[in-house]
């Protein structure tokens, strides 16, 4: 059984913060906006794929009777947001951006296939969804974050769902050559692997560390963390038998949506010293081993380089980090 995770300081109090949650009409993030409500945060944001899924929630959110009692002026918004879909993560960005400012941010959304599935954009899903969209949406909500923390006078967060499994990818140091662009490389269906998602939150992982190196952690801190293995509906495009082989096995030794939550909610309130960090089990944990190698870290740079890149190519009205 997964170790039983920290709780979230009893002193801590969101009166007055303002938090977006994306795929938080289910799973792991219905249950973190549910723990940012009980801790008294408004307005709180759904950022989420149908908004009909994120108004029930919303309506079960406000009928919370923790909910009710710890924060009755609750204010919860459900926004639209399809990361299969850059032109929906750019759209998003503009309606989002008439909040005006923002104390957290956690980005939740995201999936698994074990096969190549091409979005509308000509990008692998998992790819696409897990990681360039959810740095695409970063770098949209840092001047939100930015404007949340001017106002505050206390930095905002910005905290990335990743996952564990980074550790276990088939990527070595000379997978991709060095005249190999790193976004068009994992693209290739040629290099579609098994791997793909504990690839998708390695490349994650590796973008929140050089983020965090580059903002001011004054303003925003920066963190991904791994909820560990949860019972929800993850495994839904999984192959039939690993569906049900890990339904079993989540029924046995997963977390609860709630317990795994409370992963979320901590990175999302750490002190400046979890900026930059890579949390699991509620602890700081070294990321995917790669990453600190030599090579991991200059892979590391060029990832970056190459992200920023290509969202400003899929995305003209992103902002420069
Ligand atoms: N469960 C675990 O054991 C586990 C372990 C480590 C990390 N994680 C991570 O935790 C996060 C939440 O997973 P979960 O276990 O709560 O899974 P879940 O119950 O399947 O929830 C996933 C959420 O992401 C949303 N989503 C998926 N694709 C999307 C898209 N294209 N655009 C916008 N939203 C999208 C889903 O929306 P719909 O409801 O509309 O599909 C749903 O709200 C994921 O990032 C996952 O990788 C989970």
């Amino acid at each position: 059984m997964a170790p039983t995770l920290p709780r979230v300081p009893s002193s801590t109090d969101l009166s007055g913060q303002s938090v977006l949650i994306t795929g938080s009409n289910t799973g792991i993030g219905f249950e973190n906006a549910r723990q940012f409500l009980e801790l008294k945060a408004s307005p709180v944001y759904l950022g989420v794929r149908s908004v009909e899924k994120g108004e029930e929630a919303k309506k079960q959110l406000l009928n919370d009777p923790n909910v009710k009692k710890n924060n009755p002026d609750a204010v919860v918004e459900v926004y639209q947001v399809d990361l299969a879909s850059f032109d929906s993560v750019a759209s998003f960005a503009k309606r989002f951006s008439e909040v005006k400012k923002l104390n957290i941010a956690v980005l939740n959304a995201g999936l698994s296939f074990f096969k190549y599935v091409p979005t509308s954009d000509g990008y692998e899903t998992v790819l696409q969804v897990n990681y360039l969209s959810n740095s695409l949406l970063a770098a949209h909500l840092l001047p939100l974050l930015k404007a949340g923390a001017a106002a505050s006078g206390k930095p905002s967060h910005l905290a990335f769902v990743s996952s564990k499994m980074q550790n276990l990818t088939s990527l070595k140091k000379d997978s991709i050559k060095p005249d190999e662009n790193i976004v068009d490389w994992f693209n290739n269906k040629a290099n579609f692997g098994m791997d793909r998602y504990n690839v998708s939150k390695l490349l994650l992982t590796g973008f929140t560390n050089e983020l965090a190196s580059k903002v001011d952690g004054n303003q925003v801190i920066i963190n991904s963390m791994c909820p560990g293995l949860v019972a929800t509906n993850f495994d839904t495009n999984s192959p039939f038998i690993l569906k049900y082989f890990m339904k079993g096995v989540r029924s046995l030794m997963a977390r609860t949506p709630s317990e795994g939550a409370r992963a979320l909610t901590l990175a999302a309130v750490t002190g400046a010293e979890g900026n930059g960090k890579f949390y699991s089990d509620g602890k700081e944990t070294p990321p995917a081993p790669f990453l600190s190698t030599e090579d991991g870290k200059k892979f590391q740079k060029k990832l970056w380089d190459q992200t920023l890149e290509r969202l400003q190519t899929v995305d003209p009205t992103v902002p420069s980090i």
